[in-house]
Formats: structure tokens, sequence, C-alpha cells
């Protein structure tokens, strides 16, 4: 994949900025969690894939301490690229494409990467291979087959709805799995693994909620493409972002599947 098969490639600097900020706010408790189960302690070298706006390394680098390291690798370093601190190291690079030496790291992350990438098994493939042997890989991919509006006026849960089929259809159209998350864990299961831990996480929210809101900016965002499916409108778009906002319009708007796994020690 080029830079500019990521969906979000043309977005706006700030808009981008804040979309990948609400991610955090939303979802870094959840992925804490799940990376603090593995044992991270001090003096774990890690590897954050696709950092975004780069909560996940910041922390990381706090856990690991002085003796530790953290890589943070995307394609798009600009808003991980002045992070300050002397155990980070950040990359632009592709993930699928990374020249660092295999078995080199105790802990690898990714975190809604993989459902960009449509060729996904070679950059998961590639995560493994940085994997020491008895280290550790978190994935956290989203399943969109979850999305679907629960309670509101019957017009604004069709909107919704019509939405939610021209998300998949953008997926699908791009070659890429829109339900990538429900299909991990038997994906990493061919890998030789020792342990496998499967969250599945489906939210029920309101308007106004976190993950509403980042399914608002994301839909802003790429209504254009969505439009271009054939299964949405603007007005659909519009309405969408009205029921996003509306504390008394209840959705589920995409589930998360957050895979623990542990490689097989030599
Ligand atoms: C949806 S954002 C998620 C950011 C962050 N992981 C989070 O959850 O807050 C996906 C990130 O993956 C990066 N990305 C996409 N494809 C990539 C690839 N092949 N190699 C490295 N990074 C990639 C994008 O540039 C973007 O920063």
């Amino acid at each position: 994949m080029s830079t500019s098969q990521y969906v979000f490639t043309d977005s706006q600097h700030s808009e981008e900025f804040e979309r990948l900020q609400a991610i955090e706010q939303v979802f870094d408790p959840a992925s804490r969690k799940r990376i603090q189960s593995t044992g991270i302690t001090t003096n774990w070298r890690c590897l954050e894939v696709g950092a975004g706006a780069g909560s996940i390394t910041q922390w990381m680098a706090g856990v690991v301490g002085e003796s530790g390291k953290v890589v943070a690798v995307d394609l798009d370093t600009r808003f991980v690229a002045n992070l300050k601190s002397s155990n980070v190291e950040v990359l632009e690079a592709d993930i699928r494409h990374l020249s660092l030496e295999n078995h080199s790291f105790d802990l690898v992350h990714a975190r809604y990467v993989l459902i960009h990438i449509p060729d996904f098994q070679v950059a998961l493939s590639r995560m493994l291979d940085l994997v020491k042997p008895g280290g550790w890989i978190v994935i956290e991919e989203p399943d969109f087959t979850a999305a679907r509006a629960i309670f509101g006026e019957e017009a604004a849960c069709q909107a919704v709805n019509r939405v939610n089929r021209a998300i998949l259809q953008m997926f699908t159209a791009r070659g890429m799995d829109h339900a990538l998350g429900v299909k991990l864990p038997a994906i990493l299961q061919r890998y030789s693994l020792q342990q496998l831990f499967v969250e599945n996480d489906t939210p029920l929210s309101h308007g106004g909620s976190g993950i509403a809101r980042v399914m608002r900016i994301s839909t802003v965002q790429l209504a254009e493409k969505y439009i271009a499916t054939g299964e949405a409108t603007q007005e659909d778009i519009e309405k969408y972002c009205l029921f996003a906002d509306d504390q008394n319009a209840w959705a589920i708007y995409y589930a998360t599947v957050g895979t623990t796994a542990q490689k097989t020690a030599d």
C-alpha cells in the first residue's frame, strides 16, 4: 500500500489530529489495560505500529523507563515527530517493510492499523517476526459489521444504517476487510503462540459520547467516499452527524476486538 491508500491521507492536519486525539481519549484506557496484562515493565523494548498522535508511545516510554525503549513507526509521523523522550525513536516507514532486526521486541502493539492495509497478512507476519520468542503482540482492530442504530427517530435510524452500509462498502471497495477485528483471533491461531486472549468490546453508546464523536469526525472527513459507494446521501451524512450529537439517540458505532498473544518461547 502506498501512503495514498490510507483512507485518511487527504484529511486536513487539524481535523486528523482532532480525530486521532479523540480515539486516544476513548480507547487508551482499554489499550493500556491489555498492554499491562503482558507484564510490560522497565527495560522492555516495545514497538508501536501506526503510532497516530502518540499517546500510547508516550505512555509505554514511561513504563519501560530509561533502560527500555519504544520505537514508534507510522507512514505519517507528523504528529509524533516531536515526541521528546530519550527512550523513544520515531520511524517514518511502512510496517510491511520495516527493516529492523527480527526477534528484537518484547512487545508489539497496533490499534486500528491492520484494517487499513489490504494485504494486512504481510504486516502481521512482519510484526510477529519482530517479536522475541516469548514476547507479546497486542492487536486491536474494529468490526464494523456490529454497527447499528438502536434508538432514535425512525428516519434518523434509517439514515444512520445507510451510512453504516456505506462504511462497509467503502472498505470492501478498497480491498479491506470491515470485519477484520473478529477474524484476527482465528488468523493469529495459525502462528506459533503459547497464549491467546480475546476481548470483544461492543459499546452501546448515546450521542455525544466519545465513540459517537470519533465516528462523527470520521464521517465528516470521509463523507465523499461514503456517498461514492451509492449507499448513502449527503442528507444521510447530515442526519448521522445530528444523531451522533443527540444525547437521546443510541447506537452501536462499531466493535473493537482486542487480541493479546504470547509468541512461543524457543
Ligand atoms: C486510525 S489511525 C490509528 C492511530 C493509533 N494507532 C491510535 O489508535 O490512536 C491508523 C494509523 O496507522 C498508520 N498506518 C496506516 N497504514 C500503515 C502502514 N502500512 N505502516 C505504518 N503505519 C500505517 C496511519 O498513518 C495512522 O497514523
